[in-house]
């Protein structure tokens, strides 16, 4: 018998389609998200829907940052950060607003930079999903009425992999997709 626990723990190893994390310089940084930008824009041009425009974010980030290892979003769902679209190792379910980096930029609405995240003291100011992790931003989202629908969460497997340049294209990507009038907020059936 398996525990779920067991099943759902992350291993050490990296999986096939996973490889180790890449910094790029501050160049290379800037032209890569000008690129995604633009990418984001075009495709999501005229879309409304969520979980769409989430998994959108993520493929298009995913695919031309070279540090991107875990990609994705917890959305705001009944009082908790509920793991929503997201692009690599199985990620965490549930994550009080009370713990973690992903908790910590919830509760206090501001962008987190963490350059190591070893530093921090695990269980508590650190949810290691992934014992692949070493560096890490999350970015709080926003509706219209800026109440916080979720948190965005990028993981490195290299420490110091993110910086102010991170933090500026990522809070105009996700306020220019989710701080507008017709956002849809969930599937309807
Ligand atoms: N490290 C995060 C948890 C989410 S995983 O990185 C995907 C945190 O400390 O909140």
């Amino acid at each position: 018998m398996f525990s779920k626990e067991k099943i759902m723990s992350a291993s050490a190893e990296m999986p096939y389609f996973i490889r180790p994390s890449v910094n790029m310089e501050a160049s290379a940084k800037k032209a890569a998200y000008e690129a995604a930008l633009a990418g984001i824009r075009a495709n999501l041009q005229g879309e409304s829907n969520m979980i769409m425009k989430m998994a959108t974010i993520n493929s298009v980030l995913k695919s031309s940052l070279t540090y991107f290892y875990w990609v994705g979003f917890y959305c705001v769902h009944r009082g908790q950060l509920t793991v929503g679209p997201y692009q690599g190792t199985l990620g965490c379910l549930h994550i009080d607003f009370s713990r973690g980096v992903c908790g910590k930029a919830a509760s206090s609405r501001e962008t987190q930079i963490v350059k190591d995240v070893h530093a921090l003291a695990q269980g508590t100011a650190h949810i290691a999903c992934d014992p692949n992790s070493s560096s890490e931003i999350v970015v709080p989202v926003f509706n219209a009425n800026k109440e916080l629908i979720a948190v965005f969460d990028v993981d490195s497997t290299a420490i110091e992999s993110f910086d102010e340049i991170d933090q500026h294209y990522l809070e105009l990507i996700l306020r220019e997709q989710f701080e507008t009038e017709n956002l849809e907020m969930a599937y309807q059936l």
